[in-house]
């Protein structure tokens, strides 16, 4: 670690209070005269509500009853397409979709209360739970059963073909993970007495959840104030999903005569209904010439959607534009789908369809390099972007282009050609374990994706306070992640005071302009990029008006800016809109041209081993280089590539989510959804190497999602290495394993 002084890495804002358990989450408020709120879903996997019954004979006084008819707005939870309803009306497609909310002030009486609730069902066509089986259904949902249909294509797949002599074509398969937030999703809503309607709870994307209640209640903008509690952790969980508990909430308060709602779901329910990372399956087809010089890509890069659209199209086109890896090729052709099938609808989840799709690009590459008789580093090598390369989309590399030095680095912190020759004659004596080394190669670019950033033009201020402080007003999150101690850092070092006289308040919408959802990798390199351009801004006007740092002490300046606010009227703010950087072309048709500002660039090595008796695999060490142009708070900066690093040996290894008969999470207790704990993770080391040249402050990037791309190609490379054959779907359990390495046996017997 270059953590090289304290100055680099101070303590996080957050980090005391959240230690001594002093934050109130969402659950930990109880407002004056609380009403619990809960939700009554349909059993089956679509089909059809024919008709709701209450008890005659239960007494419902104290009760308020919600059901699609109370809706004043639109039946549409607002997300990119208006296809999946508040509440369900008439038609349906999965399980667990909410039909009738119920509030009461006891939460006792009001869990008794939901068994005097029927919903009469009527089944609809046959379920549909895989991809495969969705796109050949002759009676689609939804036209083609196709959410989305992307392609990338660059240069002539067939010239391509013709000038390869060896091929590999395989199927990788990725299952559904779970962001397993520590905090489950929670909402409170009240009608105040002025008429508006005031929301808060856990989540990512106020503005969007904002949005969601403007269109369910059909109201103005102003009516509506969105406020966000302190969040438990979200990993892309919480981008969407708060906009219908949010909706759900405001709707019982409607009718609730300004008491507070709450609806707090437990795990179970949180597990059952909300949304996980997208299963995947690819198609992958590459070919290289003898000396390894890959001449065609060709993916079939297929997501499931599950019932409803929400993000799923955005998760699909990071998915897509990553799926041909940090390699050049001249010919490449990556068709990315979004398919329906009636599961609760997958969503948002740290690198968004990126590493379902890098996962089989990279064990494809291993897969070519033992075709070819290579080594698998001497054929990355041999095909990796240098500067003056053009990507897959056609982006020539700046540069910016670190994909080789992650490499050699990697290489040299790993000893990676001493521990395989280790492995090798470890294996060679046939104990009862065999081990492995395997790395993946990768990059993932930062903040939304072309124009996106454009589009979302997002808006920051900074205000100067009364008391001499400055606040950083925006709609951007700290969700554990170290977003308040990031952005303070960074106005803090523009402006020129200490840390301490920075502050992030939770977000409010009534208080802080747009600043765009909580996202994509974009927290730091786009947000932070505006913090620090306002906070130039700020100090100018200030030193205009002879508040000049140089001429004073911390202390006298502190007060001189109180006094100059007072003057003000009170507070001062600047305010900035973004800018995109100049030279972004992006054609989102083709999907050709600079994706994103910025890419981060990684090699991470993994080495296990597999006890031969039981098939566990465990990680023995882990290294992870990355180059992220500039670490703003190094330890944050470390957390995030070890958090992602933790997720992504889950997703390799043991998260396994089992589907009921009915499509929902089966296994959804803490008890039997594995996740690695402690004693499942090795020591991690993660390297930074720093060039300076991000879009972001002090050419810094995102990095929130590059943790996860490479650890489940790495491990699954090393499982190759170590076992002799090719696992291609993941989780690779001792289940799964068992099974590969028995039909194996059997194929060579
Ligand atoms: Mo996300 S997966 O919070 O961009």
């Amino acid at each position: 670690m270059n953590d090289r002084n304290g100055l680099q890495s101070p303590l996080r804002s957050d980090a005391l209070e959240k230690i001594l358990g002093q934050v109130s989450y969402v659950d930990d408020l109880q407002p004056a005269g609380v009403l619990f709120g809960a939700t009554i879903r349909t059993s089956l996997p679509g089909g059809t509500l024919k008709s709701v019954q209450r008890n005659p004979d239960w007494d419902w006084t104290g009760f308020i009853i919600v059901t699609a008819g109370d809706i004043p707005g639109k039946n549409a939870v607002k997300m990119l397409e208006d296809d999946q309803p508040i509440l369900v009306e008439h038609h349906y497609r999965h399980a667990g979709e909410p039909v009738v909310l119920l509030a009461h002030r006891n939460r006792q009486i009001l869990h008794a209360a939901l068994a005097q609730i029927q919903l009469q069902e009527r089944a609809g066509a046959d379920p549909i739970w895989d991809v495969d089986a969705s796109l050949e259904s002759d009676t689609p949902v939804i036209p083609q059963n196709t959410y989305t249909d992307y392609l990338l294509q660059k240069g002539d797949l067939s010239a391509g073909e013709s000038e390869c002599d060896v091929f590999v074509e395989l199927r990788a398969e990725t299952s559904a993970q779970e962001q397993l937030y520590i905090e489950p999703q929670g909402m409170i809503a009240q009608l105040l007495p002025d008429g508006r309607m005031r929301v808060e709870g856990s989540m990512q994307c106020p503005y969007y959840v904002l949005d969601a209640l403007r269109q369910c209640l059909g109201w103005e903008e102003e009516r509506i104030q969105v406020v966000q509690t302190t969040t438990g952790g979200a990993f892309g969980g919480k981008e969407d999903y708060p906009s219908v508990i949010a909706c759900h909430a405001a709707l019982l308060a409607l009718k609730a005569n300004g008491q507070p709602v709450k609806i707090i779901y437990d795990r179970s329910e949180d597990l059952r209904v909300t949304p996980k990372r997208h299963p995947s399956r690819t198609r992958v087809r590459l070919g290289a010439t003898r000396d390894g010089e890959l001449r065609m890509i060709d993916m079939d890069f297929a997501i499931d959607g599950g019932a409803y659209r929400t993000l799923s199209p955005v998760v699909l086109s990071r998915g897509v534009i990553h799926a041909p890896g940090p390699y050049h090729c001249a010919h490449v052709r990556v068709r990315g789908r979004a398919v329906f099938t009636n599961h609760p609808p997958f969503g948002a989840f740290r690198g968004f369809g990126a590493p379902q799709s890098i996962f089989a690009m990279e064990i494809a590459m291993d897969q070519l390099a033992v075709k070819l008789g290579m080594d698998q580093v001497a054929l990355r090598r041999k095909n990796l972007l240098r500067p003056g390369l053009a990507s897959a989309t056609s982006d020539v590399q700046s540069h910016d282009c670190f994909a080789e030095e992650v490499l050699d680095l990697a290489l040299a912190r790993s000893h990676y050609y001493e521990k395989r020759a280790a492995f090798a004659a470890w294996n060679q004596r046939g104990g009862d374990t065999r081990r492995g080394i395997g790395l993946a190669c990768f990059a993932h670019g930062a903040g939304f994706t072309g124009n996106g950033e454009i589009y979302l033009a997002s808006r920051l201020s900074l205000a100067l306070l009364p008391d001499g402080m400055v606040e950083i007003l925006c709609s951007n999150t700290e969700m554990g992640q170290g977003a308040a101690t990031t952005l303070a850092q960074v106005a803090a070092e523009a402006l020129g005071v200490p840390l301490e006289y920075v502050r992030f308040p939770a977000v409010d919408t009534s208080r802080v302009p747009n600043s765009g959802p909580t996202v994509a990798s974009r927290t730091c390199m786009v947000v932070g990029g505006l913090v620090a351009t306002a906070a130039k801004k700020l100090r100018r006007n200030l030193e205009e008006r002879g508040l000049d740092l140089e001429r004073f002490d911390v202390g006298q300046y502190r007060e001189h800016c109180a006094a100059l606010c007072a003057e003000k009227g009170g507070e001062w703010r600047v305010t900035e809109t973004y800018q995109a950087p100049p030279g972004i072309v992006w054609d989102e048709k083709r999907f050709q041209g600079r994706a994103y500002a910025s890419f981060a660039w990684a090699c991470y090595v993994a080495e296990i081993e597999v006890d031969m008796t039981t098939l566990e695999t465990r990680l023995l060490h882990f290294t992870a280089v990355q180059e992220i142009g500039k670490a703003v708070h190094t330890r944050i900066a470390q957390g995030q590539i070890e958090g992602g690093v933790v997720q992504g040996i889950g997703w390799a290894l043991f998260e396994d989510i089992l589907w009921s008969d009915k499509g929902t999470m089966a296994n959804d207790r803490l008890t039997n959804y594995i996740i690695p704990t402690s004693a499942d993770i090795p020591e991690i080391d993660v390297v930074f190497l720093e060039k300076g040249l991000g879009a972001g402050p002090n050419g810094a990037k995102g990095i929130g999602e590059l943790p996860m791309d490479g650890p489940a190609p790495a491990i699954l490379n090393a499982l190759h290495n170590a076992l002799g054959v090719a696992v291609t779907q993941i989780p690779a359990s001792p289940e799964r394993l068992l099974r590969i390495l028995h039909g194996h046996l059997e194929a060579v017997q």
